[in-house]
């Protein structure tokens, strides 16, 4: 199942779009961070530099087979072995990990997807206690260059709702990534 229009245009325009590096520091992403999953990874924009922040692994999932061929063409060419990019569909099926077994997990420019909801208990599920759900998405603003259309876009309170819905405690206030992105950074229960 795709996500509803993931609206993604050649790869160089995107990451204009955001710095990747500064949105994961800010959400406190560490060396620390050993086990780290990307839903939706697309050019591999978050995955890539999440393996260079951290010292562990990054498991980046995308259904699409043109992402994923980009991705791991990134990974290979920067010798990081330890992004692992898999083909899967987590709507449909998760991200067949282990419950419990990941410090830190990115939903970036995905939440407007159908059920929402569904794809942030996976990755409540699949976070060890104390682990980081990171949450970016389009400002609510017709104005952006890119993003879903306004009729199936979150707004920042929605999104908001949504990861405690899941039962994330929300651990900073709302966080601004200018021009386009907000973010929110949810925990897990101990
Ligand atoms: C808008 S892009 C965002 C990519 C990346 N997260 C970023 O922010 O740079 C959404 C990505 O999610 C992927 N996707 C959509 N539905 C999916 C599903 N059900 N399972 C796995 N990947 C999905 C798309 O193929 C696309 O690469």
């Amino acid at each position: 199942m795709v996500i509803r229009e993931s609206g993604m245009p050649e790869m160089e325009r995107w990451e204009s779009f955001f710095d990747p590096h500064a949105i994961l520091l800010a959400f406190g992403l560490s060396s620390e961070d050993k086990t780290i999953i990307d839903f939706g990874c697309g050019y591999g924009t978050f995955s890539i530099v999440a393996a260079e922040i951290s010292l562990g692994d990054v498991y980046a999932f995308d259904n699409d087979d043109y992402f994923l061929a980009e991705s791991r063409k990134r990974a290979t060419e920067k010798g990081l072995e330890k992004v692992h990019c898999i083909q899967r569909d987590f709507v449909k099926e998760g991200v067949g990990m282990q419950s419990g077994s990941a410090d830190f997990v990115m939903l970036f420019n995905i939440l407007h997807a159908e059920n929402p909801i569904n794809i942030l208990l996976e990755a409540y599920r699949v976070l060890a206690p104390k682990g980081r759900a990171a949450v970016i998405h389009w400002n609510y603003d017709p104005l952006t260059p890119r993003g879903p259309s306004m009729d199936i876009r979150p707004k920042p309170e929605q999104c908001q709702i949504w990861m405690q819905d899941a039962g994330f405690e929300l651990i900073a206030p709302k966080l601004d990534f200018p021009p386009y992105h907000y973010g929110w950074l949810g925990q897990k229960a101990e």
